[in-house]
């Protein structure tokens, strides 16, 4: 048995419907696929970058994959978004919430740009809010015992503090503070939330601090992270994503699931 469980391949997520937000991104994207590859009957790209959606539909089949424009600080378009899924596919069982932006300056705290600081906690924190709530109630209209990821960050809660990043680390906080007050509150229908923290990998939010290239987030991070021989990809943690909306962690909710090598275990870093 042990054999053909090595062999065959299993589907975890059979029969699914999931909304990925963020899934023109290299996060979202690269956990469509892991859905899709584990048989999600559906998969629904959410993003406010059209051509690359629809890029992430075709590289997936338009049969089961599905791009929707939509800006996830905006709870009528993410409320008609939830509702045009539930009606093209039948139901929502799982809700990856993973848009996500960053700052275009360091951020320290005596220059703080809080017009930045409003558009950063309008995306991260507003509208995490927003897609866990919509999401919530559409599983609840329907029965189903549902399951909800968003993304945090190796930066929030086990951070000792940072010398930049302020508004960031402060979102992905509020984050967390989300996952644990929702995982409380819809636990009596059986929906379980949870949230990955990812340490870093190279992407369009990590340009601006000058992170550009695999490359240059090892020259970064890599010293730090007690883990050697590997580096964070994308494909990581939609491994680690996938872990938290199926079946394998049925008893799981509320719990936060660091993403990074073991970084966050060295005391006292601070970046
Ligand atoms: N890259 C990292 O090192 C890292 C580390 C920890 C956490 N994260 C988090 O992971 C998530 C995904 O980041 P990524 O690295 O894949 O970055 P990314 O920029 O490649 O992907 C983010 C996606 O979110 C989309 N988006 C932004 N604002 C939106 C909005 N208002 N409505 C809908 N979509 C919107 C963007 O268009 C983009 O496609 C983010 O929440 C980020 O904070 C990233």
């Amino acid at each position: 048995m042990a054999h053909l469980e090595s062999v065959l391949p299993i589907n975890k997520l059979q029969g699914k419907v999931a909304i990925v937000t963020g899934g023109a991104g290299s996060i979202g994207e690269a956990t469509a696929h892991v859905f899709a590859n584990h048989g999600a009957r559906a998969v629904v790209i959410v993003d406010v970058q059209d051509e690359k959606g629809q890029a992430v539909v075709e590289s997936i089949g338009s049969e089961r994959c599905s791009y929707v424009h939509c800006d996830v600080s905006d709870e009528e378009q993410v409320k008609d978004m939830v509702d045009w899924t539930v009606k093209k596919y039948g139901q929502l069982d799982i809700m990856f919430s993973n848009a996500g932006i960053a700052s275009k300056s360091e951020q320290k705290l005596l220059d703080l740009d809080f017009s930045q600081f409003d558009r950063l906690f309008k995306v991260n924190v507003r509208g995490m809010a927003i897609c866990v709530k919509h999401a919530a109630l559409a599983m609840i209209a329907k029965g189903v015992k549902g399951t909800i990821v968003c993304t945090a960050s190796a930066v929030s809660d086990n951070w000792r503090g940072a010398t930049t990043m302020t508004d960031y680390i402060m979102s992905k906080n509020a984050v967390l503070g989300l996952v644990r007050a929702a995982s409380q509150q819809l636990g009596v229908h059986g929906i379980r939330v949870n949230s990955v923290s990812p340490s870093a990998i190279a992407s369009s939010i990590t340009v601006d601090s000058g992170m550009t290239s695999s490359e240059v987030v090892e020259k970064v991070f890599g010293p730090f992270t007690p883990l050697k021989g590997i580096r964070l990809t994308a494909k990581h943690i939609a491994d680690a994503v996938l872990f938290l909306v199926s079946n394998d962690s049925a008893f799981v909710t509320g719990h936060d699931m660091v993403v990074d090598g073991g970084l966050i275990s060295i005391p006292h870093l601070n970046f």
